[in-house]
């Protein structure tokens, strides 16, 4: 059974990490979504909000599930045994990003990554400019599942 890794910080879960968890999920019998602590990053969203609207949103997907990821990325691959990182790319920025991260991970634990094209409708959805969107007024309730936007909502009045 193949077992893949989707991560990120998910500060939302987007439309977009949606649309990339579904293609990995058709390339893999299971497909882990790790959601980063990422102390280091300044984040909207606590981990356990990011998680639960991960849950929330592939609720309804059979074979994939949802972990915190505690520290480095490739170890969490190794505990839980996958065989790849799957990464989403919107264009080539996203690949000048992924590239020393893949070769880092492989590196340290021998994990590859496998970069997915995502669908065209969603190349300009980043939960940064989501975030941004939400801030100034806009709408964002294209972007993101009815609950994120709840919740993000709620987290800017706060
Ligand atoms: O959605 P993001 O913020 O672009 O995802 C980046 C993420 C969470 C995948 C990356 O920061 C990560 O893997 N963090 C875990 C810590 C780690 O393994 N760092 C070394 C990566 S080479």
């Amino acid at each position: 059974m193949s077992i893949a890794v989707c991560p990120g910080s998910f500060d939302p879960v987007t439309l977009g990490h949606l649309d990339i968890i579904g293609r990995a999920r058709a390339l893999f019998d299971q497909v882990v979504v790790g959601v980063a602590q990422n102390a280091s990053k300044n984040v909207l969203l606590d981990v356990d909000t990011r998680l639960a609207l991960v849950a929330d949103a592939v609720s309804g997907i059979p074979g994939v599930s949802v972990a915190i990821v505690p520290g480095l990325l490739a170890a969490f691959c190794r505990e839980v045994g996958a065989v790849a990182v799957v990464k989403g790319l919107r264009g080539g920025a996203d690949f000048d990003a992924e590239h020393p991260m893949a070769l880092m991970n492989r590196h340290l634990t021998g994990v590859e990554t496998v970069f997915v094209v995502g669908a065209p409708r969603f190349a300009h959805v980043a939960s940064s400019m989501v975030k941004d969107v939400a801030r100034h007024g806009g709408e964002i309730g294209d972007l993101v599942p009815p609950a994120v936007e709840i919740a993000v909502r709620a987290a800017l009045r706060a």
